[in-house]
């Protein structure tokens, strides 16, 4: 109901809809009106109340909240139930609860700020206010094997949301973390740092998959997504400022969190219909044309491996070829990639 209330007061934005109007519209009383208004209220939205004229949206807190998502979403799958929390543990633990007990495809989950943001490898994952932390459950009939294929169309999609609605230079370091190219570095020059105009790139998004499988049958998929938005990276732990940037550092402005969340749902699931319906080459087409590995000198790190060489090729099930020094291919299915001064 408040949904629609709030959809009402939305198309006449900043003009006065009466009571009577809205309680004719949606059939409940205007008490029962007065109440829903009272709590959107309390949910951060700006209703002015006057007593002739009605209720006057005048503006929208600045959250990632479900009705301000879902307010135009063009998507079929993605978003259809949207948990969201001003504070949670990881949406993560979250969204693999609401999975077990059974929630249909698409279901999301959306926090403000994460107090346990899990990051891949059973890294810490920092998750201050102003970034965008999202899990998206899915019931992909794939095989198990082939669950990184959802990290992929996640990665796919985040870069494109980027590349779309900024003049930002996004690609897919392997296997899934999302860079931007800036065009300013800092580099250290006769002991001190300086700026210069070199192209470096530094991460903007994670993306952790977990899933729940028996055998041959995956029952559910939880991506989890984090973006660094509207971030002041001071806001990040020391070790990582150097290789981590945001999309306001980039643009130098806040940008709009719910456009930016509602555009990646509607490009996840494009990725997603397409791999449904077409399998994984035209995935893999995508996403070598925005790699950000292909070609470059890497070092690679898979489980007690350590591969030194240029990334020359990503095979069709996702997996890395390498050339060594030594003229050897070598390939890896899953890992840690360190991009080399070419
Ligand atoms: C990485 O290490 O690069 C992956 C980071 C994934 C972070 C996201 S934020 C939303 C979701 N909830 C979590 O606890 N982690 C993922």
């Amino acid at each position: 109901m408040r949904e629609r209330i709030l959809n009402l007061l939305y198309q006449r934005k900043k003009e006065y809809v009466s009571g009577e109007e809205l309680s004719q519209k949606l059939g409940i009383s205007r008490t029962a009106i007065w109440k829903h208004i009272q709590a959107l209220k309390g949910e951060g939205y700006k209703i002015n109340s006057q007593k002739r004229s009605g209720y006057s949206l005048i503006s929208v807190p600045d959250l990632l909240l479900p009705y301000e998502i879902k307010r135009d979403l063009k998507t079929k799958i993605l978003g259809k139930k949207i948990y969201h929390f001003k504070e949670i543990g990881s949406t993560n633990d979250f969204a693999i609860k609401l999975a077990r007990k059974g929630i249909g495809e698409g279901a999301i989950v959306v926090a403000e700020t994460q107090a346990k943001g899990k990051g891949r490898l059973g890294r810490e994952w920092s998750s201050p206010f102003g970034g965008l932390w999202i899990s998206i459950i899915l019931r992909p009939e794939i095989l198990p094997t082939q669950a990184p294929r959802m990290t992929i169309i996640a990665a796919l999609g985040v870069a494109k949301t980027i590349r779309k609605l900024y003049p930002l230079d996004a690609f897919i370091k392997w296997p899934n973390d999302v860079l931007i190219r800036s065009k300013v570095g800092t580099i250290r020059a006769n002991g001190r740092m300086r700026k210069k105009r070199s192209r470096v790139f530094k991460k903007v998004c994670g993306i952790l998959t977990e899933m729940g499988a028996e055998q041959d049958t995956v029952n559910y998929v939880v991506i989890g997504i984090g973006v660094n938005l509207n971030i002041d990276i001071k806001k990040f732990p020391m070790e990582f400022r150097k290789n981590t940037t945001s999309i306001e550092k980039e643009l130098g402005r806040k940008i709009d969190s719910v456009e930016f969340t509602k555009r990646m749902l509607e490009e996840i699931e494009n990725f997603y219909l397409l791999l449904k319906k077409r399998g994984f080459a035209p995935i893999l087409k995508e996403w070598k044309k925005i790699s950000a590995t292909l070609g470059k000198r890497i070092k690679a790190v898979s489980g007690n491996r350590i591969i030194e060489g240029k990334a020359i090729d990503i095979d069709s099930h996702g997996a890395l070829i390498i050339k060594t020094k030594e003229g050897k291919k070598e390939k890896i299915l899953a890992g840690d990639v360190t991009l080399m001064r070419n």
